[in-house]
């Protein structure tokens, strides 16, 4: 196994406990320090031989690849775009579709490796609280291992094909009735008590995996460094787990300098950007958070310090988009690009637009969009923003007249 260990990303002390989520001493967030001097003898190209996809960079990985619980998640394609490129102004535009995982979203990178460590510790009852996405890979990746799985659902506010996944692979799924910061502040309680093993991404665990995704972009990208690498902000983990990536990837010399990270967030739930605008390392919580994009509908981010970390360190940005840019945006790459994402997935693409407009993004900027969902997640929202379907009798005089076919 790579050898690592969980310290306090507050106070710096060593945590021993493999169940905490937070510091025992300060109640800080916690990350992994891996140890990376066997890969500081390696080139990327030395990883080729293994397929792409998270478990390529195991030696970036906190966990031993005998006890892999994997669906073959990562591997993704990574776009250039051409039409979408030139309509926002940014040639060198690239979207990494995260919706070719094998539940739909980013989320499985994270939980191959979380989920391959809780065997690893013999948990038995795994669980998240979840805006949808989470709760589908845990309860996915959870029957694989053959693991007892319960998931926290804010009541009414889960797009259909999340929750459908989730009950379909079989988890016990609670509607709590509050919104998500309620939903995992339960699941934390719980797993306080030891009754459960939390996968959300406050376990240290989870970020890892999701490092990977930033090491495809570079092997997708033959090492090119981008200029700028644009994802949306939720619970806000991701962003800090591809800075970790690059951060690595510094430290054992395969980059030299640090792609800006663009962290959007949706207007009616913006935390992050709001601290960013102010230039705060800490940001204040949003009691009710409200976004079409149901993904990144959360207040209060549990990593939203290390986000803002993330973001100034690399020389990056946040910004917040409306509903209605993010829909537009989602149409707009569905349109040009034949691609499906979920809306805060085009969140991203809706970011870039206005940055350039803006003038934060330079035209010449090499820009990559991690676009985090598959748009089949969220049917609905898809139905109530596209064209009706078109009601049609049983014959030929109906359907040329539909088409209006002279
Ligand atoms: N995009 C999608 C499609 C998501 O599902 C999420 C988070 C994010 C972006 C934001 O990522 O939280 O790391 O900043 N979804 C979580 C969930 C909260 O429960 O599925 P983040």
């Amino acid at each position: 196994m790579t050898k690592h260990k969980i310290v306090c990303w507050d106070c710096g002390r060593d945590v021993v406990d493999m169940y905490a989520n937070t510091c025992p001493h300060c109640d800080g967030l916690l990350t992994i320090e891996v140890d990376l001097e066997p890969m500081k003898a390696l080139k990327p190209k030395d990883l080729h031989r293994e397929p792409i996809g998270v478990w390529r960079y195991h030696g970036f990985m906190p966990v031993d690849r005998k006890h892999a619980v994997t669906i073959k998640e990562g591997g993704t394609p990574l776009y250039k775009t051409q039409a979408l490129g030139a309509e926002v102004g940014v040639k060198d535009l690239y979207v990494k579709y995260e919706g070719a995982n094998p539940t739909g979203s980013f989320k499985d990178r994270g939980m191959t490796i979380g989920v391959s460590h809780a065997v690893e510790i013999g948990a038995k009852l795994v669980g998240c609280a979840s805006t949808g996405n989470t709760s589908a890979s845990l309860a996915a990746y959870a029957a694989k291992a053959g693991l007892d799985c319960a998931v926290f659902l804010p009541a009414g506010k889960v797009a259909a094909g999340k929750l459908a996944q989730a009950m379909f692979f079989g988890a016990k799924v609670l509607s709590i009735d509050g919104n998500f910061d309620d939903a995992l502040a339960l699941a934390r309680k719980m797993a306080e008590r030891r009754e459960l093993y939390l996968l959300n991404s406050i376990n240290p665990y989870r970020p890892e995996g999701q490092k990977s995704v930033l090491f495809e972009i570079m092997d997708q990208l033959s090492y090119e460094i981008p200029d700028r690498i644009v994802l949306p902000v939720g619970n806000a983990a991701n962003i800090w787990a591809v800075y970790k990536a690059i951060t690595e990837l510094m430290e054992v010399g395969w980059i030299d300098r640090m792609p800006m990270l663009t962290g959007i967030q949706a207007e009616g739930s913006m935390p992050v950007a709001e601290a960013f605008a102010a230039g705060k390392e800490d940001f204040v919580p949003e009691e009710n958070p409200e976004t079409v994009a149901t993904a990144i509908r959360i207040g209060n981010p549990v990593s939203g310090r290390k986000a803002l970390r993330a973001i100034y360190d690399t020389g990056g940005y946040s910004t917040s988009v409306t509903d209605d840019e993010i829909i537009a945006a989602q149409r707009l790459l569905g349109r040009r690009e034949g691609v499906g994402v979920e809306p805060a997935s085009a969140a991203s693409i809706a970011g870039v637009k206005k940055l350039r407009e803006m003038g934060v993004i330079d035209p010449g900027e090499k820009v990559v969009c991690i676009c985090t969902g598959n748009a089949l997640k969220d049917p609905d929202t898809i139905m109530e923003n596209s064209d009706p379907v078109i009601p049609c009798a049983n014959s030929l005089e109906a359907v040329r007249k539909a088409l209006s076919v002279q």
